[in-house]
């Protein structure tokens, strides 16, 4: 009884040692499988410098982008500045994935012809957010008043702003890759209930707006009533009424063109208006421009009036390079592309085109890179067609770029011929939250100006 027992017990170990013998050889097999078959991803490792961060095994720099939205945008500047001063780039291992992080324009340049295809991850969860909404080029969006400059906390535009910064929180955090983990962080259920309320809010107009169209073409109108269409109203009649788009495609459209259009034009005229405050000189020369275009006038500004405003131009370009809305462009490697600097990239790899560290690339722009200088734009020719690129360059570049240079002209021509501006907060905090946001909030403070004699405009 005994005996059998014995042996028993030293079956059932051998047993147990042989399985944990096999799970170890097959770990091993597969690891170094897995090496070899990544073999051309390791040499391009090898190949481009190293950003020099500490890092941890199997997740290698990610655990560098937790913090908050100010902490990783900080990061991305810091990963920048090491490209530069390592010749244009850098890699960066975020778990299983390297990633190639260029600050050359001449490098940016053959990367952004080449590879067109954007990164499997973002293009992921900005999908789940999104939808998979076309890019096609707006007017106005939606056709309703936010009323954002009384009510900055409009339920809409709430929501829209907690779901990029868990967005782009989940983009920088390789950890809450996996939906089985994020679905059971109280963040995944905040995002779920801003992302509901966003599509509540869009599916709702979208619903009235058919209703109008079905009313007017049942009245026997033809078209709209006025000559100003949103976004959504084309779209519509574009595509046939009611027999065109489905409702979940509309919403997919307009939510696009929101993140695309609306906010990133919205940062862009908020950082102009902020650094106009912090510059009063450079204040001064934009309103005298506009005095020469629009005299004693209160009239609107017309699109004629809009190329005349160069300096002011000048002023949201130099805004636009050293706060770019869009900081970083990301893309996959599909095909090998041979780079200037005589590298390879091979598929798999992924590239952060940084467009913050090439607007201030000291061998483009400067010993005086860092400082806020728009007569830099007025000067003549670049050294390089990618040296400045806030709407990215080559064929997958931003399609609104005219209408976004309009739209921030227009707005802060109206501001600055109404109203002298002054700084507020003592200095700018970039945030990362999908876009280049400031953390302070783009304080600034206003004064009415007093023109036209006494009269107040
Ligand atoms: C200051 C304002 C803006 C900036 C800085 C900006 C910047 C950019 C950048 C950098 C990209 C490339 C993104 C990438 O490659 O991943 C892009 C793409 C795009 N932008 Fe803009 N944009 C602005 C305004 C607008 C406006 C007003 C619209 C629409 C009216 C718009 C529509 C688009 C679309 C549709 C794309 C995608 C193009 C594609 O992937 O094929 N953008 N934008």
């Amino acid at each position: 009884m005994k005996v059998s027992f014995i042996v028993i017990s030293a079956l059932g170990l051998v047993r147990r040692e042989m399985l944990r013998l096999l799970v170890l050889v097959a770990t091993g097999l597969w690891a170094l499988y897995t090496r070899w078959k990544r073999r051309r991803i390791h040499r391009v490792c090898k190949e481009v410098p190293f950003c020099g961060l500490p890092g941890l095994p199997l997740i290698g720099q990610a655990h560098l982008f937790a913090g908050n939205d100010e902490d990783r945008m900080k990061l991305l500047q810091k990963l920048g500045k090491i490209a530069v001063k390592h010749g244009g780039m850098t890699s960066v291992w975020m778990l299983n994935k390297l990633y190639v992080v260029i600050a050359d324009p001449a490098i940016a340049e053959v990367v952004l012809k080449s590879c067109l295809d954007k990164d499997d991850t973002t293009m992921k969860f900005v999908r789940n957010l999104v939808g998979n909404g076309n890019f096609v080029a707006p007017e106005t969006s939606l056709g309703v008043d936010l009323n954002s400059q009384q009510q900055s906390n409009h339920p809409f535009l709430e929501a829209f702003e907690t779901a990029l910064h868990l967005l782009s929180e989940r983009l920088l955090c390789p950890w809450l890759y996996l939906d089985c983990v994020y679905e059971r962080l109280s963040r995944h259920k905040t995002f779920v209930a801003k992302k509901d309320f966003m599509y509540r809010f869009v599916d709702e107009l979208i619903k009235k707006k058919r209703e109008e169209l079905s009313t007017r073409d049942t009245n026997g109108m033809n078209g709209m009533k006025s000559e100003m269409r949103t976004f959504l109203e084309m779209l519509l009649e574009s595509s046939g009424g009611h027999q065109g788009y489905s409702d979940i495609e509309l919403r997919e459209e307009v939510l696009v063109i929101v993140l695309a259009g609306t906010d990133t034009s919205a940062v862009g005229a908020a950082y102009t208006a902020v650094m106009l405050s912090r510059y009063p000189e450079v204040q001064e020369k934009v309103y005298q421009e506009l005095q020469e275009v629009f005299g004693d006038s209160d009239r609107p500004a017309t699109a004629q009036d809009l190329p005349r405003l160069k300096y002011l131009e000048a002023v949201i370009k130099e805004t636009l390079r050293t706060y770019p809305a869009v900081p970083v462009v990301v893309r996959e490697v599909l095909n090998d592309v041979k780079l200037p600097n005589g590298k390879k990239l091979v598929n798999g790899v992924g590239v952060v085109v940084s467009f913050c560290a090439i607007h201030r690339h000291p061998a483009y722009w400067g010993a005086d890179a860092d400082v806020f200088r728009p007569e830099r734009f007025l000067e003549g020719p670049l050294k390089h067609p990618a040296q400045f690129m806030p709407f990215s360059y080559s064929f997958r570049n931003c399609v609104g770029s005219t209408y976004a240079m309009m739209s921030m002209k227009t707005v802060l021509s109206a501001l600055v011929r109404r109203y002298r501006l002054r700084p507020a907060a003592l200095e700018l905090r970039p945030t990362f939250n999908v876009m280049m946001k400031d953390g302070s909030g783009y304080a600034l403070g206003i004064q009415r100006r007093r023109t036209f004699g006494d009269k107040l405009i």
